[in-house]
């Protein structure tokens, strides 16, 4: 399995020291910041764009910003975000017809792509095709559309099923994880492990993110 990799959802933090929040978790150890990126169509909130993104990465060194794009256009952001300073633009499968094509111009921006599946969309509307096009494929956990939801384990065999078919790529899970959920996650194969809450609102947030990673590489 690829290595572990932490990365703390941004959604969880106090927006007004975003910079502030990136630059504690990655003293806290983690590698990635998922930054989510809501649009008010394909799903109901609105949270940041380009704009926030750019502001953070110039203001973050060395951030890598894992950017998770629950939006309805998928195709019309790519360009933003890479200016922007996005390390990686995962969108979401339900949301674009030709994947593979998003996937190249992902590729062409000198971004690592994505491809994220919600909790009705089967393991299966990944193909082959697209996810060796893909640097990484993100499995949610919850429905997208906002933090603090509970995990949902009925997922977690999309995860196996991914990481069966393909297994040296990376594999995300989002949406209600922490130190009791990781272990599902870990197990079915997920290396990339992204949690909001379960590390804002600790008070050592470094002692989760070290649960988090020795859980992955147990
Ligand atoms: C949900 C987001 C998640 C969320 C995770 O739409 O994609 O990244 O912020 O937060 P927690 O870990 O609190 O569920
Ligand atoms: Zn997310």
């Amino acid at each position: 399995m690829p290595r572990a990799i932490i990365s703390p959802s941004v959604l969880a933090s106090d927006f007004g020291q975003l910079n502030a929040e990136c630059k504690r978790m990655m003293k806290n150890g983690a590698e990635w910041l998922h930054m989510d990126v809501m649009d008010g169509h394909f799903v109901p909130n609105i949270t940041m764009g380009a704009p926030i993104l750019s502001c953070v990465s110039k203001g973050v060194p060395g951030i890598f910003m894992d950017c998770h794009m629950m939006v309805a256009q998928p195709e019309k952001w790519v360009d933003d975000i890479c200016d922007a300073g996005g390390a990686l633009y995962c969108f979401h499968i339900e949301a674009t017809a030709d994947p593979v094509s998003l996937i190249h111009k992902i590729h062409e921006k000198k971004m690592k792509a994505g491809v994220a599946i919600s909790p009705d969309t089967p393991s299966t509307a990944i193909s082959d095709e697209v996810a060796h096009a893909a640097d990484m494929l993100l499995v949610m956990t919850v429905y997208p559309g906002r933090g603090g939801q509970k995990f949902l384990e009925r997922c977690v065999p999309k995860v196996a099923e991914l990481r069966a078919r393909f297994p040296d790529k990376d594999i995300e899970v989002d949406g209600g994880v922490g130190p009791n959920t990781v272990g599902m996650c870990a197990d079915a194969g997920s290396n990339v492990i992204v949690a909001g809450t379960a590390i804002f609102a600790s008070q050592d947030p470094g002692q989760v993110i070290e649960i988090l990673r020795s859980t992955v590489e147990l």
